[in-house]
């Protein structure tokens, strides 16, 4: 097997990447440093975990050092906790180059942004949408002699998700070099592969492990089938069981939407549990703060939306509880990808109910892996379930008390304002919308009922005709 010195890389960094732990190179970092260090662009596709951020980062730091000035990398990342999460590894590994790095990202003050950009960092860590509001309002810095733009969670950069980042990325692509390498990284790639190579000018090098399975075979994927109605009460007793089974596992519990989150989290705090909650409505500066607490181990549950299913690397967690079944197998893989990472071990727990049952089969299909059935005693979880229903509905009439539902009108508001929207034009635009689907909807069942009455017409007429054949006989 390969060392990094092998694969072109300085003696500093060796001893850098020693002094982290890394000693070898993993599979991805084997493939595709050498192909990058050559300056050729690339598409990395390989596991959660696998190391694909020193993958990048570290062919951009020995070039940095032979040529060192600002602005010198892009990286572009979905989440801003991934973006501080990147930069620390340019900032710990490129520290004898006495590295400059800035991060951009949305929740944070603007000003302070625009003046670090200015001050030509060599690394720029960004989410798009702030990144391209800095682009659109002020002329400060240029990024038109970048060498490196780096997506990495490239796939979701380019997917039309819940974000879309589109139209942001084609303002930040407006002011990149065409002379320039472009890296793309993820665990998913192979679904945008297209887009990807078209963002990637060169003919790119493709590289994607060739394991069968798409998840990490340290990982223990189980799944708890559990009537609707029961969901909340096998959850608690899981978190039970874990806790008390293994008081040093952290664990992340995903769920999916931001007041689902919030309720979980009243709702398991009733019952003693230390969680910490991780979603898009709160503030930023409060989601920092309580990603640091996880991370510190002060806090050993995590409830989070699928605003921390990427990317994030945090050692300590040994479990991730998926307390709705992803809708994709992308947004699974990711997920349980949080844990039995760099080779560690992990469990990922889905609970599945009566409804949840055909995505477990789509999700088997794609990842190559069945999941196996988790053994929970179901007499403890009725014993309980009372109480844990009840607790739920105090929560969500709590939270009801709170103004949570206005302040996610107004957080929509606030997002139509920055995509240059008019929030109430859009309101109306939506509402006839909605007119125009439910008339095609009411329409398309006015046909159905007439097709049905005709068949049925049909068929009352047809005994009539052999009664008539019949009496004619
Ligand atoms: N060569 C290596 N040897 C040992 N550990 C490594 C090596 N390279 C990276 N690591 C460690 O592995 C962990 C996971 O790396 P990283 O976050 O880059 O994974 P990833 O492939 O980007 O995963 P994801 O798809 O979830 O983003 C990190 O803690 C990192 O320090
Ligand atoms: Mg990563």
């Amino acid at each position: 097997m390969a060392d990094f010195s092998s694969l072109g890389l300085s003696d500093w960094l060796v001893q850098q990447c020693k002094q982290l732990g890394i000693n070898k190179p993993t599979a991805v970092q084997e493939n595709c440093m050498p192909a990058i260090l050559q300056g050729r662009d690339c598409l990395g596709c390989a596991k959660t975990g696998s190391g694909k951020t020193a993958a990048f980062v570290l062919p951009v730091l020995q070039k940095l050092s032979e040529e060192p000035y600002g602005i010198f990398c892009l990286v572009l990342t979905p989440t801003r906790e991934l973006a501080y999460q990147i930069a620390e590894q340019f900032r710990v590994l490129g520290k004898p180059l006495g590295l400059r790095e800035c991060i951009i990202v949305g929740g944070m003050d603007m000003v302070s942004q625009a003046v670090e950009l200015s001050n030509q960092p060599h690394v720029v860590v960004a989410t798009p949408g702030r990144l391209a509001d800095h682009i659109r309002s002020s002329n400060t810095f240029s990024m038109s002699k970048i060498q490196f733009l780096i997506l990495d969670e490239a796939d979701r950069l380019l997917e039309q998700g819940c974000t879309d980042f589109t139209k942001d990325l084609e303002v930040i692509m407006g002011i990149l070099p065409a002379k320039r390498q472009t890296l793309l990284f993820s665990a998913t790639l192979t679904d945008t592969l297209q887009e990807l190579k078209s963002i990637a000018m060169n003919e790119p090098f493709f590289w994607e492990s060739t394991s069968e399975t798409r998840t990490v075979e340290e990982l223990d994927q189980r799944y708890i089938l559990t009537p609707e109605k029961v969901k909340d009460a096998y959850m608690v007793h899981l978190i039970q069981t874990l806790t008390d089974q293994h008081d040093d596992w952290s664990i992340i519990i995903f769920t999916n939407t931001c007041k689902n989150c919030q309720i979980l989290t009243m709702m398991l705090r009733e019952f003693n549990f230390p969680v910490i909650s991780l979603h898009s409505m709160m503030k930023q500066k409060q989601r920092f703060a309580n990603l640091a607490k996880f991370k510190a181990s002060v806090y050993k549950i995590l409830i989070a939306t699928d605003v921390a299913a990427r990317g994030l690397d945090i050692p300590t967690v040994q479990v991730v509880i998926n307390h709705n079944t992803p809708g994709l197998p992308k947004i699974y893989i990711h997920r349980v990808g949080r844990t039995a990472r760099a080779g560690r071990n992990g469990v990922s727990i889905t609970l599945v109910t009566q409804y949840d049952i055909h995505l477990v089969h789509v999700i088997e299909q794609q990842t190559k892996t069945k999941l196996k059935e988790y053994p929970v005693e179901e007499k403890a979880v009725l014993k309980i379930l009372t109480q844990v229903n009840m607790a739920r509905r105090q929560c969500e009439i709590k939270l009801e008390s709170t103004d949570f539902d206005e302040k996610r009108e107004i957080n929509k508001r606030k997002q139509l304002i920055l995509q240059g929207k008019d929030p109430d034009l859009e309101a109306k635009r939506k509402a006839e919308l909605e007119k125009i689907r439910s008339q095609k909807k009411k329409f398309k069942q006015k046909i159905q009922e007439q097709v049905q009455r005709q068949k049925c017409g049909q068929l009352k007429k047809k005994p009539m005709k052999r009664q008539h054949v019949k009496a004619t006989e």
